[in-house]
């Protein structure tokens, strides 16, 4: 068990606000270098310069880098099997890979074992709460569940709503599924730190009645979340065209039958339009940006300042095994470098604070995580500013606190992660 009163040291760095789009010297910025966290009973209770002294266990990590623990808004346990799959793009990938891969978790085993390795890999990478696609399979959001109360973190996951276009044994019926999710709803959503997702893979695998019941369990329910994926890639989008003809958009599919909402998550959102951000401002369902996945399997390149002109919330996330590793630096690297293409820069700010406050708002969580604020649950990752002599020698020449956050989100990785607490227990250390 945690020591009552823990006190953690190290340059803290968090956000009180959400950091400008291109400035790097925003006062939304809350950086303490050389400061101590004070922890009370798994909450952040302060921060202050100097030693608070023998009341508390103290771990010194002067010359580190302490964050809240990263966001991953959207990742699907069950694909570490198929991350970095060679050759194809998305439906040709869910096919070849991802969709094999999830079908044997319908094995209890294999669903258990499963949960237990993705939540251990996010933590080792510095990632304590996530919003997660296990499989189809009731088993497998069963699994992750408990398996994330073992470990006292925020996840946010349900089964995943499937009834056509999939292979045998990825497919539900709109009644069991009704069924499952009611039974998974009663005993998950709202025990300790987890919470319910009405979970739609996509609309091409779902048929109009499967969407109607999804839109109607979260209309009877607005503490619960919604996940699906969305305008990912241009094949998909025409696929959805046909299948969908009365529908303005594949967003608009969504929308007709109640499954935009505040606590709805849709991965990509790279190939939408001006009514499309309209209406998801206006709903205020957020775009979980998957830079990584997007360049792997070749989607498109997402306009991320265009969204939020639009009012959208933007988070960051991992997609994997689309993407192609759970670490939240990896993905804002790349995070950089599809801006980068689209002639705009994302700060080191904006990409941090997406992954952690950013994520924790989107989610309507920012009172729990996301930050160092006082009364929020201590979920803090403790990091190397560098590993290895090449990020050394570029952390030396680094002038402001920017150009040192920068680089260090371009050359780190899970490498530069000391631990990882989630509600002040340790859950992590490296070896
Ligand atoms: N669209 C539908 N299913 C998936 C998936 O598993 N991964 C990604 N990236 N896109 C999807
Ligand atoms: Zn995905």
């Amino acid at each position: 068990a945690s020591p009552a009163r823990l006190a953690l040291k190290g340059d803290l760095l968090d956000f009180t606000a959400t950091p400008r789009w291109a400035r790097v010297d925003d006062p939304a910025v809350r950086f303490r270098p050389d400061h101590w966290l004070l922890i009370e009973d798994g909450r952040i209770v302060g921060a202050q310069a100097h030693d608070p002294g023998e009341g508390w266990v103290r771990e010194d990590h002067g010359g580190r880098l302490i964050l809240p623990g990263f966001v991953d808004t959207h990742v699907h346990s069950p694909q570490l099997d198929v991350i970095a799959s060679y050759g194809t793009e998305l439906l040709d990938w869910l096919n070849t890979y991802t969709f094999p891969a999830e079908q044997r978790y319908m094995d209890p085993e294999v669903a258990r074992y499963g949960a237990d390795r993705f939540l251990d890999a996010l933590l080792a990478h510095g990632t304590t709460s996530a919003v997660v696609y296990p499989t189809v399979h009731k088993v497998s959001a069963d699994a992750l569940f408990d398996a994330a109360a073992e470990r006292g973190m925020r996840l946010i996951t349900g089964k995943v709503l499937m009834d056509r276009n999939a292979p045998e044994g990825l497919r539900d019926d709109v009644v069991q599924a009704e069924r499952d999710c009611l039974d998974l709803i009663a005993r998950h959503h709202g025990r300790a730190r987890l919470a319910y997702a009405v979970t739609v893979r996509f609309a091409p695998t779902s048929t109009p009645a499967q969407l109607a019941m999804a839109g109607a369990l979260c209309r009877a329910d607005a503490s619960l979340y919604m996940q699906t994926h969305v305008a990912e890639n241009r094949g998909e989008v025409e696929w959805v065209a046909q299948l969908f003809p009365e529908a303005r958009s594949y967003l608009d599919v969504y929308d007709r039958v109640g499954l935009l909402h505040p606590r709805a998550v849709l991965a990509h959102g790279i190939w939408l339009d001006d009514e499309d951000r309209r209406v998801l401002a206006r709903t205020g369902a957020h775009i979980a940006h998957c830079p990584s996945s997007n360049l792997f399997l070749g989607s498109g390149l997402f306009d991320w300042p265009g969204a939020l002109e639009a009012g959208v919330r933007v988070s960051a996330a991992s997609d994997v095994g689309g993407g192609t590793s759970l670490s939240a630096q990896r993905t804002l690297a790349d995070g950089y470098k599809v801006q980068a293409l689209g002639g705009q820069r994302l700060t080191a700010w904006a990409g941090l604070h997406a992954a952690t406050r950013g994520a924790a708002e989107a989610l309507g969580l920012s009172e729990e995580l996301g930050h160092f604020g006082v009364a929020t649950l201590a979920d803090v990752c403790i990091w190397d500013w560098a590993a290895g002599p090449v990020a050394e020698a570029r952390m030396d020449l680094a002038r402001d606190p920017h150009e040192r956050a920068f680089a260090w989100m371009t050359l780190s990785d899970d490498r530069n992660l000391v631990a990882s607490y989630v509600a002040g227990e340790l859950r992590y250390r490296r070896p």
